[in-house]
C-alpha cells in the first residue's frame, strides 16, 4: 500500500533560514523588541550581540539560586528595584504571561474575590480562571474608533468596586491594565489614591505594567508609573501593589525577558518568590537573564537620554508629515478620551491615519516591503510605536517609505483621472488628435497610442 505520507528532506532547517533571512534584512520594527536593533542606536556604545548570548552549564554553586537568590541574581533585582523605585523585583524568563500568573498567585487567597479589567491580557483571565477564584470583570465605559479602543472610566471602576461592599464584602483584589499596546496611560496613583480615599476597602492590587517600563524614565510619564506611590504606601502601609514589566517590549531585553515589582506590606516579596517557586520552569534561561542585568545598567545610565531621544524622533517626524508636500495625506493628531484626567497618551506611541489612500493593513502590507515593520492596525490608522531600539535610520526609512507609496498613489490616481482625458492626445505625423477632452481613454484608445510608439511616432498629450 503507497503511504500518503510526505517526507522532508532531514537537512533542511526552515525556521532557522526564515529567522535568519528576516534578521539578515534589518527590518527596522516600530512594534517592540528593541533589542533586534542592538549595535544601530543612535545613544549607546556600540554593543555587541554575544553579549546577550551567555549560556552555561553551571547552577547554583557557582552561580546563583534563581529562586531564592542570595548572590549575584539577588544583587542584580536590588539593583533593579532600586531603579524603578519598588521594594523588590524579580526577574522571569518566561514572558510577562508568566510573570502574571507569578503575580496573581502571590496576592491570591482562597475564595477571594477579585475584580478585573476586562481589557486585560488573556494570561490574567486564564489564570484567574484556573484558580477558581470569584471573578467579576470591569467592563469598558469608553469606547473610540468604533469600539477598536476601550477604557474605564474612574467613576465606573469606583462604582463597580463600591456597589460590591455595599452588598457585603468587597473585592480583595483589584487587576488592571497600566498601559495599553496603542499608548493609553492610565494614572495609577491618581487611581488607587481616588479608590482608597472614596472609601473602597481592597488592599490587594496587581497592575500589568507590561507596555510601560520606558514610563519610569521621562518626566512626562513617570508621575504615572505604578511604583510612584509611596505618598500612598505611607498613608496605607497594609497595601500590597505588585506590578509586571514585559522588559523585551521596551527595554534592550531578549524575548521574555520580564520583571515583577512590588510595594507594601513586607510579607508581600517573600509570597512572589514562594509563587515564582511554584510556577516559572526549573531552568530558567541565562542570556535572558544577562539581558536583565544588562538592562537595568544601561537604562540607569541612558534610560532618561533615550526616552527624551524617541520624543525627538516623533517630533521629526510629526514635523516631516506636516511640512513634505508628499505626506499631505497623513494625519498625525490622534486624541483620545481627552475629558479623562485619569488617562493620558504615550507621546511615542503615534496613530498615523492614512484613510485618505487606502485602509491601514494596505500601508502595512506595502511598508513591510520597504522593511518597515508594524503590527497594530485600526481601520484608518497605523500605530507607530518609537521604541528606544528605533533610530534615525529608521525614522528616515519611514518617511521615504510613506512618500514612495504617496508617489504610487498619486499616479495611480492621475491614472484614474486620465480615464476620462482632459487633453489631446496626438501622434506627430500625422498631427491628428486621436483623443480629445473629454473622450474616455479606454483599452483600444491606449493600444493604439502604444502601437504609435512603438513605429517611432511622437504621442503627445496637449
Ligand atoms: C498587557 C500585556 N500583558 C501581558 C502580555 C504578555 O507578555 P509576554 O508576551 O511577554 O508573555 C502582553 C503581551 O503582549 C500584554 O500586551
Amino acid at each position: 500500500m503507497e503511504s500518503n505520507v510526505v517526507r522532508f528532506n532531514q537537512e533542511e532547517t526552515p525556521l532557522f533560514d526564515s529567522l535568519k533571512n528576516i534578521c539578515q534584512k534589518e527590518i527596522h520594527s516600530f512594534h517592540a523588541l528593541p533589542i533586534s536593533s542592538a549595535g544601530h542606536s543612535d545613544i549607546l556604545p556600540a554593543q555587541r550581540k554575544e553579549d546577550f548570548c551567555l549560556e552555561a552549564t553551571i547552577t547554583d554553586e557557582a552561580f546563583d539560586n534563581f529562586f531564592f537568590p542570595k548572590g549575584v541574581i539577588s544583587k542584580s533585582q536590588k539593583l533593579t528595584a532600586q531603579l524603578y523605585n519598588a521594594d523588590n523585583s524579580f526577574y522571569i524568563t518566561g514572558g510577562t504571561s508568566v510573570a502574571n500568573q507569578i503575580a496573581i498567585t502571590a496576592l491570591y487567597d482562597k475564595e477571594d474575590h477579585i475584580l478585573v479589567d476586562k481589557n486585560c491580557h488573556q494570561s490574567v483571565h486564564f489564570h484567574s480562571q484556573a484558580l477558581g477564584a470569584n471573578v467579576d470583570y470591569l467592563n469598558s465605559d469608553l469606547t473610540a474608533e468604533d469600539e477598536q479602543i476601550k477604557a474605564w472610566s474612574l467613576d465606573k471602576l469606583t462604582t463597580t468596586a463600591l456597589d460590591k461592599q455595599s452588598k457585603g464584602k468587597g473585592y480583595d483584589i483589584i487587576i488592571l491594565t497600566a498601559q495599553s499596546y496603542e499608548g493609553l496611560i492610565y494614572d495609577i496613583p491618581g487611581v488607587l489614591s481616588h479608590l482608597l480615599k472614596s472609601g473602597v476597602s481592597t488592599r490587594k492590587f496587581f497592575i500589568d505594567e507590561a507596555w510601560g517600563s520606558l514610563n519610569y524614565f521621562c518626566d512626562d510619564t513617570h508621575p504615572y508609573t505604578v511604583m510612584n506611590i509611596d505618598h500612598i504606601i505611607e498613608q496605607y502601609p497594609d497595601l500590597e501593589v505588585v506590578c509586571t514589566h514585559s522588559a523585551h517590549k521596551s527595554l534592550f531585553c531578549l524575548r521574555q525577558a520580564s520583571l515583577i515589582h512590588c510595594k507594601g506590606k513586607s510579607v508581600l516579596p517573600h509570597k512572589i518568590e514562594v509563587a515564582k517557586f511554584r510556577i516559572h520552569t526549573t531552568s530558567p534561561n541565562y542570556p535572558i537573564l544577562a539581558s536583565l542585568d544588562l538592562a537595568q545598567s544601561c537604562m540607569y545610565q541612558y534610560g532618561a537620554e533615550m526616552a527624551l531621544y524617541s520624543r525627538t524622533l516623533v517630533d521629526k517626524f510629526k514635523a516631516s508629515v506636516s511640512l513634505d508636500p508628499q505626506l499631505s495625506f497623513l494625519n498625525t493628531d490622534f486624541e483620545l478620551f481627552q475629558d479623562q484626567k485619569h488617562i493620558l497618551h504615550d507621546p511615542t506611541k503615534v496613530m498615523v491615519n492614512v484613510g485618505k489612500i487606502s485602509d491601514a493593513s494596505v500601508i502595512k502590507e506595502k511598508l513591510l516591503q520597504h522593511n518597515v515593520f508594524v503590527k497594530r492596525t485600526l481601520n484608518k490608522h497605523l500605530l507607530l510605536n518609537f521604541h528606544i531600539g528605533i533610530n534615525e535610520l529608521a525614522v528616515n526609512a519611514l518617511i521615504s517609505a510613506l512618500s514612495t507609496i504617496a508617489r504610487e498613489f498619486l499616479i495611480n490616481q492621475n491614472d484614474v483621472v486620465l480615464n476620462i482625458s482632459e487633453k489631446f492626445i496626438i501622434p506627430y505625423p500625422p498631427g491628428v488628435p486621436i483623443v480629445f477632452p473629454g473622450d474616455q481613454i479606454n483599452d483600444a484608445v491606449t493600444q493604439k497610442i502604444k502601437t504609435y510608439e512603438e513605429k517611432g511616432l511622437l504621442v503627445i498629450a496637449a
